[in-house]
Order: structure tokens, then C-alpha cells, then sequence
């Protein structure tokens, strides 16, 4: 709400005015008057103030646990929930004496109790019934009666959220509109089963308000008809399907139905802002020498830096020694002792294992994957996030050399022990959310042998990322 007073606001907003040119006049008129009243109708009715952009306060999380579960993944939600800028409830099975505490803790979300789930039918052979305590959260979440909503999300207690970014995404849809968000299984075996239509639970999906509150309305009577199915997420599919809504893909939530090491996934993400991650009990650590924890707090020493910019990918060539550089960034750098084709740069390597063992879907993936070399020393060298620092000048990240006992020629990457970039932090418009771009970058003159610096910069107009 406090935006519609923001100089940048009005100046696009007047912009808009002088390029439209048949609704010019009204449009004139209309401004003024919204303009002027704007501060009274703050007062009436700051709901109704749809014009501001969306914040972290019109969201309201729905986070699926259980007593068992909350007291180790806590740990994953004490790394992006922002106490006092965010509502919402971690929903549990019951409350444990030793629960109470937590209850209270506040750096923590609110511990809300689901309600009793046994008089609906759960059919599965061999699933769990909680499926059904789970699929509730939404309905739960709705009940709970937060106002100014614009979107409710849900994820499980494992489900690692990046807010900013969610934030950012969110503010590309318009709240009053019926929108369900979010995305499929890496595993087409997952997708094919449960469905690409599905926005995958773990993943993290949002649903907006005006829709949440039909959802909410009728939503008992749809988990009658879909005793059958396996998990909730399917019975929420179900019901809005039956709403006739289907989902709005958004490749940035990510439910990692992989095992092993994620790096080609997350080296790999689409030009779109990174917006969840899961499962990371199930995946290595994401930085070498670190635990689960540790790696994930190393990546939001980035996050924290400069939240929109993290794991987008950017490649550039060096001419000299014709290699090729793929930055991450604020995760890791590859530097290819070849030159490649860009979209071949592109692709996610299979540094991973499949989510479970099955029919030949199983080890088929929703995206383009390349194999991995055989022989480690010809893979690239590959240099993991050590540190970034914000100062007046930009953002700096440098990146460690991954060790891998290689013998070296003159020409190989694997003399670099690290990497350098420089960047300025990412702010994306509506219009760069709605229609991104890749950046570019420049290999910087090297100040010493072992170390390569990078910077990062929009591409020029018809500028074109390709090996020379
Ligand atoms: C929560 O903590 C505050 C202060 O630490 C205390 O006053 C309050 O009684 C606690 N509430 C519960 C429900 O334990
Ligand atoms: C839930 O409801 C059933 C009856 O519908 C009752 O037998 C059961 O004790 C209830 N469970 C809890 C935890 O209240
Ligand atoms: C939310 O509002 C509904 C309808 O007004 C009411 O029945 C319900 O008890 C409220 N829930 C809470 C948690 O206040
Ligand atoms: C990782 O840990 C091992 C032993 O714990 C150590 O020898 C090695 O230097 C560490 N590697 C890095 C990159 O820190
Ligand atoms: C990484 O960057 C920081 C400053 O941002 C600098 O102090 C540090 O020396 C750098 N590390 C390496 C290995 O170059
Ligand atoms: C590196 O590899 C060489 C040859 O394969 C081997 O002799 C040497 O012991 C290895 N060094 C380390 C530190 O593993």
C-alpha cells in the first residue's frame, strides 16, 4: 500500500499515461483522482488497495509437519522464515509437552494443530493416511482468517522457500484472479504418474486468494470422492480441477524427486528466480566438506546478499585458452577446457541418481540432461561459492577449486585455484519477471596466474552469447 506513493510508481504510472493514446484522457483524469485520494482510501480500505505492489505481508504459509518430523526439520524453516514479516502456521498432528516451547519460540512459525481427519475415507494400499491432515492444511490455512491476503502458499516441513524471490514471482499474477502456481516432478516417472498438471506438495505451490477462499469452501466434500488417491497433493489437484482451474507453471519451485548430488540440477536453473527447493535430507550436501545445514546456510550467505540473482546462470568464453565459464552464481563455477555450443552449456548434467528404482521412466527426466564424463579429470573444474561481500562498487562472490587429483596441461582450467565475480544486485521489474533475459559476461584481464575474474552485466541489445 505504501508504494502507490513511491516516486518510481507514479513515474511509470505517469509514463503509461503519455504513451496511451486513446484512453490518455481518462486515464489522466482517473490518475489524478486516485492520485489524490489515494491517502484517504488507505484509510478506508487498505484491502482494496490493489494498485500497491505485493510484499511479504500479503502471504500466508501453510507448512505440512507432523510432532515427529518438526523437531529436526525446524532447522530447514529457521533459514528463510523472517519472524514478524511473515504469517502463517506449521501445521502438526498433535502437540508434545516438549512441543510447547517451540510453540513460543519465536524465530520459528506458529505451531497450529490439525484438525481430527479419521471420519474421511483413505483407500491407498500401502500410502499414508495423513494424506488427507495434510491436503486439509490448505482449507486449514484459509480458516485461520489472515486479512490483506494476496497468496497462500504451502510446502512441507522440508520444503526450503526463498521469499524474495516468491514474492517477486508472485507479483507477475494478479491476486484477484483464480491462479494455482507451481510445478512438476524432475522425475517424468512422478510426473507421469501423479500428473503434469500437478503442482508437486513438496515443491511448494501458490494459490491465490480469491481462489483459496472457494477452495477452502468446498474443499471437504472433494476429499470424499478421492478416498483412492495417494498423497494431498493429488486431492488438491483434484479439487481444483474440479473448480476448473488448471496450474500456471513456474520452473523456479523445485521438488527434487533425485538422490545423490543435485550440482547439475542447480548449476543448470532457468532464467527465472529460484523459488524452493525439497528434499534435501534425500540429496548429498550441496557444498562439498559441509552437512546438510551448513550447505544450505551457505547458500543463503548468497541469498541474503542478493536474493534474485541466485543460481542464475551466465556463460562466457575465454578466447585465449578456449575455454568455456558457466557461473552459477552464488553457488559454484565451471570452466569447460572447451569451447561448447551455448545450448549445450545449458543442459543439466546428470550428476545425480533417479529418484527410485522402476520401469524405464524412472531414470528419464522432465528436462534435457547430458552425461557426465567417465573419467573425472574430463569433466569440468568446477569451483564452489567460498565467500560474497556487497559494497558501493558491486557484489563480489569468489569460488574455490572443487580438488580432483588430475594431471594438468598448461592449457587447463584446473591451474585456477579461483574465481571472481563481480556483479550489481539484481532487481527485476515487472517486465524483466514476465519476460527475462539472460545475462552476459566478460572475462576480466587476470591479475594473477591462478585466479580468473568475471563480470556480470546485462547484454546489450542485439548482443549474442556464443564461442568465437
Ligand atoms: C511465551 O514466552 C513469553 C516470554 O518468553 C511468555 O511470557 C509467555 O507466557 C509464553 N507463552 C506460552 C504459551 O508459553
Ligand atoms: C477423531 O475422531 C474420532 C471419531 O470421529 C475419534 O474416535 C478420535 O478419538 C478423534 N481423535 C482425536 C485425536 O481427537
Ligand atoms: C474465521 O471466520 C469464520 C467465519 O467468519 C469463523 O467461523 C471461524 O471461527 C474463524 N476462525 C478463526 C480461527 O478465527
Ligand atoms: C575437506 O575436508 C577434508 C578433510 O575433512 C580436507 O582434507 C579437505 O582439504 C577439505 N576440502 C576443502 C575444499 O575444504
Ligand atoms: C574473496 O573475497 C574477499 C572479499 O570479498 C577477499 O577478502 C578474499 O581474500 C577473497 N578470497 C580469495 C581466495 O581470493
Ligand atoms: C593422484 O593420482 C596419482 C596417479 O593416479 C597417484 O599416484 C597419487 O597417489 C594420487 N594422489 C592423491 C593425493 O590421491
Amino acid at each position: 500500500m505504501q508504494l502507490l506513493h513511491s516516486p518510481t510508481k507514479t513515474h511509470s504510472f505517469l509514463g503509461f499515461i503519455l504513451v496511451s493514446t486513446s484512453f490518455g484522457v481518462v486515464y489522466l483524469l482517473v490518475s489524478l483522482v486516485v492520485l489524490r485520494t489515494s491517502k484517504l482510501l488507505h484509510v478506508h480500505s487498505s484491502s482494496q488497495d490493489v494498485s500497491a505492489q505485493t510484499s511479504l505481508d500479503h502471504l500466508v504459509f501453510g507448512i505440512a509437519s507432523s510432532k515427529n518430523s518438526w523437531p529436526k526439520r525446524k532447522e530447514y524453516a529457521k533459514l528463510w522464515w523472517k519472524p514478524n514479516q511473515m504469517r502463517g502456521c506449521v501445521f502438526v498432528d498433535s502437540l508434545t509437552a516438549k512441543d510447547q516451547p517451540s510453540n513460543n519460540d519465536t524465530s520459528l512459525p506458529p505451531l497450529c494443530v490439525s484438525q481430527n481427519t479419521s471420519h474421511f475415507r483413505y483407500t491407498y494400499r500401502g500410502g499414508y493416511r495423513s494424506a488427507i491432515r495434510v491436503a486439509r492444511v490448505v482449507a486449514e490455512t484459509v480458516a485461520l482468517n489472515h486479512s490483506d491476503v494476496r497468496w497462500y502458499v504451502f510446502g512441507d516441513d522440508d520444503t526450503v522457500f526463498f521469499p524474495e524471490n516468491l514474492v517477486k514471482t508472485l507479483s507477475k499474477y494478479d491476486h484477484q484472479l483464480w491462479y494455482y502456481i507451481g510445478t512438476h516432478s524432475e522425475s517424468y516417472e512422478q510426473s507421469r504418474f501423479f500428473g503434469f498438471g500437478m503442482a508437486f506438495g513438496g515443491a511448494g505451490f501458490a494459490i491465490s486468494s480469491s481462489l483459496a477462499k472457494v477452495l477452502a469452501k468446498v474443499f471437504d466434500s472433494c476429499i470424499e470422492r478421492y478416498p483412492h488417491l495417494y498423497g494431498s497433493d493429488g486431492r488438491v489437484y483434484s479439487c481444483l480441477a474440479e473448480l476448473g482451474v488448471g496450474l500456471t507453471h513456474e520452473p523456479g519451485f523445485h521438488q527434487v524427486d533425485l538422490q545423490g548430488n543435485m550440482f547439475g540440477l542447480l548449476a543448470a536453473h532457468p532464467v527465472t528466480p529460484l523459488l524452493s527447493l525439497h528434499h534435501m535430507d534425500y540429496t548429498d550436501p550441496i557444498f562439498p566438506n559441509m552437512t546438510r545445514p551448513q550447505a544450505i546456510r551457505h547458500l543463503f550467505d548468497a541469498v541474503n546478499v542478493d536474493s534474485q540473482r541466485i543460481l542464475q546462470q551466465t556463460i562466457c568464453y575465454d578466447r585465449w585458452f578456449s575455454w568455456t565459464i558457466s557461473v552459477s552464481w552464488g553457488y559454484a563455477v565451471q570452466v569447460f577446457p572447451n569451447h561448447m555450443f551455448l545450448p549445450d552449456a545449458l543442459k543439466v548434467q546428470q550428476t545425480f541418481k533417479q529418484w527410485k528404482k522402476g520401469n524405464v521412466f524412472a531414470s528419464a527426466y522432465t528436462f534435457n540432461k547430458q552425461d557426465l564424463h567417465p573419467d573425472p579429470c574430463k569433466r569440468p573444474t568446477i569451483f564452489y561459492l567460498d565467500t560474497v561481500s556487497s559494497s558501493k562498487n558491486g557484489i563480489m562472490s569468489n569460488y574455490s577449486k572443487y580438488y580432483q587429483n588430475c594431471t594438468n596441461d598448461p592449457a587447463s582450467p584446473r591451474k585456477l585455484e579461483v574465481i571472481k565475480v563481480v556483479t550489481h544486485k539484481l532487481d527485476l521489474d515487472i517486465k524483466k519477471l514476465q519476460a527475462p533475459r539472460r545475462h552476459c559476461c566478460d572475462v576480466l584481464p587476470s591479475t594473477a596466474r591462478d585466479v580468473m575474474e568475471i563480470a556480470i552485466r546485462e547484454c546489450k541489445e542485439d548482443e549474442l552469447i556464443y564461442m568465437h
